[in-house]
């Protein structure tokens, strides 16, 4: 069976979760403004739910249809935020999603590890295309697509029900030629 790998950028470590990160992942993701702008994290974040996230990811990294890597600083091992693809083997693309502790926000550390798993979906998991969207209202998240080289695609219009809103979500993709021709400085960018 395959492992899930360790991914090293410049300052930052990519590694699986392991349950003793769920106390880390309830305080942060627990943040009202982690959960105001995605669409899958509770709030509250009650008590057992990341132990539960947590141990689901062996299994579907297993299955081949996500991956997960906790973000965390590479020279203390310390707990930032997520990042993910979750993966459809049949059309050979991933949709992104990431979250950063709010105490660690516009440090670049969100681009650093969606640079990364770029790489990662694109040469290690040969991907055609990784997509990624966000609220409209969230722009931090739209500023993290383009500057990794997603192309905006569109605007799904009133597509989610966020808190009892219709609300409109922008859409971004990338293709692995795109990303095979992005200028190497982006990608020097982001290792060592
Ligand atoms: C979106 C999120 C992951 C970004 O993480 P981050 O580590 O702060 O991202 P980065 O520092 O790499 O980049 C953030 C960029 O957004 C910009 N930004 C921040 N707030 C902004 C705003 N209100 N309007 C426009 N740009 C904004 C920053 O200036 C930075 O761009 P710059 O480098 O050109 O200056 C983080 O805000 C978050 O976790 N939000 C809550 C969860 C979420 O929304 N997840 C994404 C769901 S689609």
């Amino acid at each position: 069976m395959i492992e899930q790998p360790f991914i090293t950028t410049l300052r930052l470590l990519l590694r699986p979760f392991v349950l003793t990160d769920a106390p880390g992942v309830q305080t942060l993701a627990g943040d009202k403004s982690i959960a105001s702008t995605t669409l899958n994290i509770p709030h509250p974040y009650e008590n057992s739910v990341a132990e539960k996230w947590i141990a689901s990811q062996a299994k579907n990294f297993a299955a081949g249809s996500s991956v997960t890597f906790a973000v965390s600083h590479r020279n203390d091992n310390m707990l930032m935020g997520a990042i993910s693809l979750e993966i459809s083997r049949k059309h050979r693309h991933a949709e992104m999603g990431y979250w950063i502790g709010k105490p660690y926000w516009n440090q670049g550390y969100c681009t650093e590890s969606a640079m990364a798993l770029l790489q990662y979906g694109f040469d290690i998991l040969d991907l055609q295309r990784i997509f990624a969207h966000h609220l409209t209202r969230n722009p931090a998240s739209g500023r993290v697509m383009q500057k990794i080289g997603m192309v905006h695609e569109g605007c799904l219009r009133k597509h989610v029900l966020k808190w009892n809103v219709f609300e409109d979500l922008e859409v971004y993709g990338l293709l692995q030629g795109e990303w095979k021709s992005l200028p190497d400085i982006i990608e020097n960018m982001w290792y060592e």
